[in-house]
């Protein structure tokens, strides 16, 4: 059993659907159940929210690894998972970063809060995945509004990324 945070959004609807549809038992954390109506039948569904540690653990109580992922900026979120795993005895944890941890060195505000958010992980002691991707398609929908408006406002000017 796999514990999926952000089950709700782009990725995590995703990664849900994958995963069940490849034969993975899978539980998705919703903090809204009304929300967990766009995912697949069969999978568990756990109530809970990244502020609220009691619920990360009983959401996390009997699974074998967690996809971790959080849009907050802060490291509480990533103490409560941290602790989530270590009370429900959950060694491995795959954490969505972002490319945008590189940034820290030359102490870029986003890409120190990631880097502040991999250091509670590394210094965890759990097993940890991290995953750095670039910027996602999802983006695109931003445009939406200038799309409606008839010009979209590029920041590359013009550029290219993946
Ligand atoms: N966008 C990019 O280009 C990009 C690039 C690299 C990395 N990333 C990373 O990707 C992540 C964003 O992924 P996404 O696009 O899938 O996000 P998203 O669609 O905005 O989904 C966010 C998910 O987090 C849940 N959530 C928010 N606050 C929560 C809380 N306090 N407790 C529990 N769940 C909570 C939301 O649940 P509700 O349904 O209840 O709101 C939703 O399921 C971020 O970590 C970002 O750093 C993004």
């Amino acid at each position: 059993m796999y514990l999926i945070t952000g089950a709700t959004g782009n990725v995590g609807t995703a990664l849900v659907k994958l995963l069940h549809e490849q034969g993975y038992a899978v539980r998705a954390l919703v903090r809204d159940p009304s929300r967990a109506e766009r995912l697949p039948d069969g999978i568990d569904v756990a109530v809970g929210d990244l502020d609220d540690l009691d619920s990360l653990t009983a959401a996390a109580s009997g699974v074998n690894g967690i996809f971790y992922m959080q849009v907050n900026p802060g490291t509480a979120p990533t103490e409560n998972i941290v602790a989530a795993a270590r009370a429900a005895d959950v060694a491995r944890i795959v954490a969505l970063s972002s490319i945008g941890v590189r940034l820290e060195p030359v102490d870029h505000p986003i890409g120190a809060d990631l880097a502040a958010r991999e250091a509670v992980l590394r210094e965890s002691g759990l097993e940890v995945t991290y995953l750095r991707p670039n910027a996602f398609m999802s983006n695109a929908l931003w445009w939406l509004p200038m799309i409606a408006e008839g010009r979209v406002v590029d920041a590359t000017d013009p550029g290219r990324y993946a």
